[in-house]
């Protein structure tokens, strides 16, 4: 069995500051846009000023002229130098199949067009502003149409199916209480303060990649199949990354394009694409609309629930996020149908954003299920009690664990839940109206294969060595603090090295599974060395000797006995041989497909995702949970909205690292208090182009926006996961958050909104 055994405490769960954190705060932590080669030529990007169309010509004469232009690419040059490889939705590695500069050809606003390169990035700038491009422009589709509902077109075959059962629109016309109503959510971009950087370096004919990243090997084999080279000739170079929600994850077009420059110049190419530029040449969460229709008896009890979501996509490509995966399992209810449907547009492909499916598509069915419980005059945290559920509805599998209840328990404790007034607008604080509302959050507990070399040395101190990614979860220190545990030895004496494609392969950062995979992967690890040093000291003549191998454990700096005979980790090293001790694991979810289980590290180190999906875990399924209360204060006469506390329970199995573990959630919470009241791009739809495409007009929220935000966490262990029974929970915090607050906004206005997000002329 290629699983670690089960482990008794120890340092796993331990709250410590991040193991990282002095490099980060001293500026020393070097992030893959910080790294300095010498002789580097600069790239600037130029990028299409038409959402649809072809480029008729280029006029490139001005920008020849400007002073240390060193080259221009553009797709008369590039055309058929770089492959076209599959999406990473479709088992691929890239974030979107529109391939730039290999055609006059243009599919979105934004779309990269033209690379300068120059001496200095100035140059290169002013060079890009110089380059007069002229298109055929037609009249391009921004996004939804506007009516409703919109067109029915057939989503993906390939992807994830619409689960139903029984027959929800039969029962809907039947029910005895109805809610019927449509919910959107807009479009919204990463916005991580690391931009979106390349550096590319070629020595003979091997590539180095320092890009913000958080999939090295996905990148490495992506941009070789791209650029048609041995993948053991590309390395990606990411220790460090500067923010990432999903934008980093699969490969985006620029990075190829400028390994082609460096290749063209024999000199290191830096690329720092503008915020702007990122809003076009990364990705972001599409626009969603939904329609959700609940049917229930008089008691509470639901009896359909229809769920049909619509998302905007590119022209080409079919990416959805289809959250009705999750929107139907998560409460009982015999009848249920879902669809989701994409509307094709003008735009560059969507992504990955921090739980791309659960943001938009919870949004609607929490709002929804607040509508039931006011519609049956029912409290909404007991409405969710009657309708809690230990099975997924449409094929009966058991949950692994599911603790939403207890959440709900505990969370409406401290928040005071019991104090409410019902009635909207009925709790008032001077000029304040006061709401207050909760949602369920929830996410699936994804897991994939991993790798990890740890090597122990004689004098206690071991290196963890593994291509996962610290994109400020706290990986560094959820990984420090198994191998610690597992080898029983002080947690400065851990050191961990991430984010390099040199290292054994590792799963994408995303999907919440980093902690689960690698930590399992690299308790593996540590159980092997423990394991070799056992074996070698029960058969020498030392202290151990005769013992039985399998009662001797790592602890405090030594190999123990259960009887208290004990010998140096020195001593039962240097036995072994000179120098440390190594071991290198291959985890394997338990929960993993058969193909998976056989494919599955050679896929990883082949940079395909092969996660593991918790919505569907073999013969259960396995998801975290959390119930989440918000109070808003709506200015009687201003309708100025604030949100002064935030009160979340989270179960989420075992939490490696409990001080950044609840940062992720303290920031989950807080994105969803932005995706609920702040975040939007807005689109000009005359020309397909995103507006307010900088920090000062695309809003989020800041210190003042925040006050009160409290995390519980609530104790679940859960042997089905995983060995180490981690759910993991990086995404979690932010889903159904915006719906809470939509919540509370009703209960202090009586107004509902069902257009995200929710701004003052709303409630006008
Ligand atoms: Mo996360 S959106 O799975 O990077």
């Amino acid at each position: 069995m290629n699983a670690p055994t089960t482990i008794d405490g120890g340092m796993i769960g331990r709250p410590t500051p991040r193991i990282d954190g002095r490099l980060k705060v001293t500026g020393t932590a070097c992030y893959p846009s910080d790294y300095s080669l010498e002789d580097t030529a600069y790239a600037y990007l130029v990028t299409s000023a038409i959402a649809r169309g072809r480029i008729s010509a280029f006029h490139l004469e001005e920008a020849q002229g400007v002073e240390g232009v060193l080259d221009i690419l553009t797709y008369e040059n590039t055309k058929g130098k770089v492959r076209k490889v599959r999406a990473f939705s479709g088992g691929g590695y890239t974030s979107t199949t529109i391939m730039p500069m290999d055609s006059p050809k243009i599919w979105h606003d934004g779309q990269i067009v033209a690379v300068v390169v120059a001496e200095t990035y100035e140059a290169a700038r002013e060079a890009a502003h110089r380059i007069h491009v002229e298109y055929d422009e037609r009249k391009p589709k921004s996004g939804f149409d506007k009516r409703r509902p919109q067109p029915r077109q057939i989503s993906n075959p390939l992807s994830s199916s619409d689960p139903k059962t029984g027959d929800a629109e039969g029962a809907f016309r039947e029910a005895e209480v109805r809610v019927e109503a449509y919910y959107t959510t807009p479009t919204q971009h990463h916005n991580p303060i690391e931009l979106f950087t390349t550096t590319c370096a070629w020595s003979g004919d091997r590539l180095t990649i320092y890009e913000p990243s958080q999939f090295v090997h996905g990148l490495k084999n992506g941009v070789a199949k791209q650029l048609n080279m041995d993948p053991e000739k590309v390395r990606v170079i990411s220790p460090f990354v500067g923010g990432a929600f999903g934008a980093k994850a699969a490969l985006t077009p620029r990075t190829a394009f400028i390994a082609l420059a460096a290749k063209r110049l024999n000199r290191p190419v830096k690329l720092v694409a503008t915020r702007s530029q990122g809003f076009d040449v990364s990705t972001y969460r599409a626009e969603t609309q939904h329609l959700v229709k609940l049917g229930a008896d008089r008691n509470g009890r639901l009896t359909s629930l229809y769920h049909e979501g619509w998302e905007v996509s590119s022209r080409p490509d079919n990416y959805k996020v289809a959250g009705t995966e999750t929107t139907s399992l998560l409460y009982g209810c015999p009848n249920i149908y879902t669809k989701v449907n994409i509307v094709h547009a003008d735009r560059n492909t969507p992504g990955f954003m921090r739980s791309p499916a659960e943001v938009p598509y919870v949004y609607a069915l929490e709002s929804a299920i607040d509508e039931l419980a006011v519609a049956l005059g029912m409290d909404p945290v007991e409405l969710r009690r009657i309708n809690d559920t230990m099975v997924n509805p449409i094929d009966q599998k058991p949950y692994s664990s599911r603790s939403l209840m207890t959440c709900y328990d505990q969370a409406s404790e401290a928040f005071g839940w019991s104090k409410r007034s019902p009635e909207p607008g009925s709790m008032q604080d001077g000029d304040w109206l006061i709401g207050w509302g909760c949602a369920t959050a929830c996410y699936p507990s994804n897991v994939s294969p991993a790798e990890a070399r740890v090597t122990l040395a004689p004098n206690g101190r071991a290196r963890v060595q593994t291509a996962g990614h610290d994109i400020g979860t706290g990986a560094y220190t959820a990984i420090a603090l198994t191998a610690a545990d597992r080898l029983g030895i002080p947690l400065e004496d851990v050191s961990v090295e991430l984010g390099d494609s040199s290292l054994p392969p590792a799963p994408v950062a995303g999907g919440s599974n980093a902690t689960a995979s690698i930590c399992n992967a690299v308790a593996m690890a540590c159980d092997e060395i423990r394991d070799r040093l056992a074996q070698g000291a029960v058969h020498s003549d030392g202290a151990l000797r005769d013992c039985d191998p399998a009662t001797l454990s790592l602890s405090a700096g030594k190999l123990v006995a259960p009887h208290g005979k004990r010998e140096t980790l020195r001593e039962a090293i240097t036995r072994l041989g000179f120098g440390p001790v190594e071991a290198h694991s291959k985890y394997t979810p338990e929960i993993a497909s058969t193909a998976i289980k056989l494919m599955g590290n050679k896929l990883i180190e082949k940079g395909i995702s092969a996660m593991a999906s918790g919505s569907s875990a073999g013969d259960h399924v396995q998801y975290a949970f959390g119930a989440e209360f918000v109070e808003v204060r709506i200015h009687k006469r201003t309708r100025e909205i604030r949100v002064p506390r935030l009160v979340g329970a989270f179960a989420a199995g075992r939490i490696v690292s409990p001080t950044t573990a609840r940062s992720q959630l303290l920031g989950g919470l807080i994105w969803g208090v932005a995706s609920a009241l702040h975040e939007a791009t807005e689109i000009d739809e005359r020309v397909a182009r995103y507006v307010n495409d900088d920090l000062a007009e695309y809003l989020i929220p800041v210190c003042a926006d925040i006050k009160d935000v409290e995390v519980i966490f609530v104790p679940e262990e859960d042997h089905q996961v995983n060995a180490l029974g981690i759910k993991g929970l990086g995404e979690l915090g932010n889903v159904g958050t915006n719906a809470a607050v939509a919540n509370a906004v009703y209960h202090a206005t009586g107004r509902r909104i069902r257009d995200l997000p929710i701004r003052i002329e709303d409630l006008l």
